[in-house]
């Protein structure tokens, strides 16, 4: 199983793509922005895309957005095919995407809207944190996107202030600032240096 950067070289993959996007929304019952294959290729042809292939058979996918003048970035459009799910394949492709992001466009936050568990786990363990949608991108072409969701009603009627997604962010900003935590081994060792020191002092 390989998990690269698409290109154009992948764009006969595609259509299964926006088939399997389709279908497993459709099995889950729940909202989803639609997607055209021609979006889905030119995901691949610039460069911002993830997919997973075992031998030519298209295994997963994921894509990169950038909203509000490159302010934010949305790792969308996660799909495993489901002949390949259980066994950690969504796991690689959404480390890939999330470090090639934070490659590409490192000063962007990265966001996603979810209803899906194995999501929120994934996002959480690359340092999201839940928020409020007025933390996320206003763009307007962003949320237009959830017109093909069957929970629009809700998003509208809320002014776009909530819906039945999950807002969730990683702001590159506050990584940085957050203290540097030492492994209590570490700490004590330290410690222990410390006090010698002191020691030898008063010995003199
Ligand atoms: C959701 C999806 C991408 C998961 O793919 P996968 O390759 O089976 O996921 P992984 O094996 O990498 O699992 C990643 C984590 O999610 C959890 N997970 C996977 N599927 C889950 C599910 N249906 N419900 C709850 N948790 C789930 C796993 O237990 C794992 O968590 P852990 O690290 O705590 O063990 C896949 O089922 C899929 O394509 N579904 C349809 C499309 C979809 O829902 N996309 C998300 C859009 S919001």
């Amino acid at each position: 199983m390989e998990v690269i950067i698409a290109d154009q070289s992948h764009s006969k993959y595609a259509e299964i793509i926006c088939e399997t996007i389709a279908e497993s929304a459709a099995v889950r019952g729940t909202g989803i922005a639609r997607r055209t294959p021609e979006y889905i290729t030119k995901k691949m042809v610039n460069g911002n895309a993830v997919i997973a292939l075992d031998g030519d058979k298209f295994a997963g996918f994921c894509y990169i957005e950038l909203w509000g003048h490159g302010k934010f970035v949305a790792n969308s459009g996660l799909i495993v095919h489901p002949d390949y799910r259980g066994a950690g394949l969504a796991k690689k492709i959404k480390h890939k995407v999330f470090k090639h992001s934070r490659t590409k466009f490192p000063d962007a936050k990265v966001f996603s809207i979810t209803t899906g568990l194995a999501v929120m786990k994934m996002n959480t363990e690359l340092g999201y944190k839940p928020v409020p949608f007025s933390e996320l991108t206003d763009d307007p072409t962003f949320w237009d996107g959830c017109q093909t969701c069957k929970n629009y009603d809700v998003l509208t009627r809320t002014n776009r202030k909530m819906c039945l997604c999950t807002g969730m962010l990683y702001d590159p900003k506050a990584e940085k600032s957050e203290p540097i935590k030492i492994k209590e081994k570490v700490f004590n060792r330290l410690k222990s240096i410390k006090q010698a020191m002191f020691l030898k002092k008063d010995k003199k």
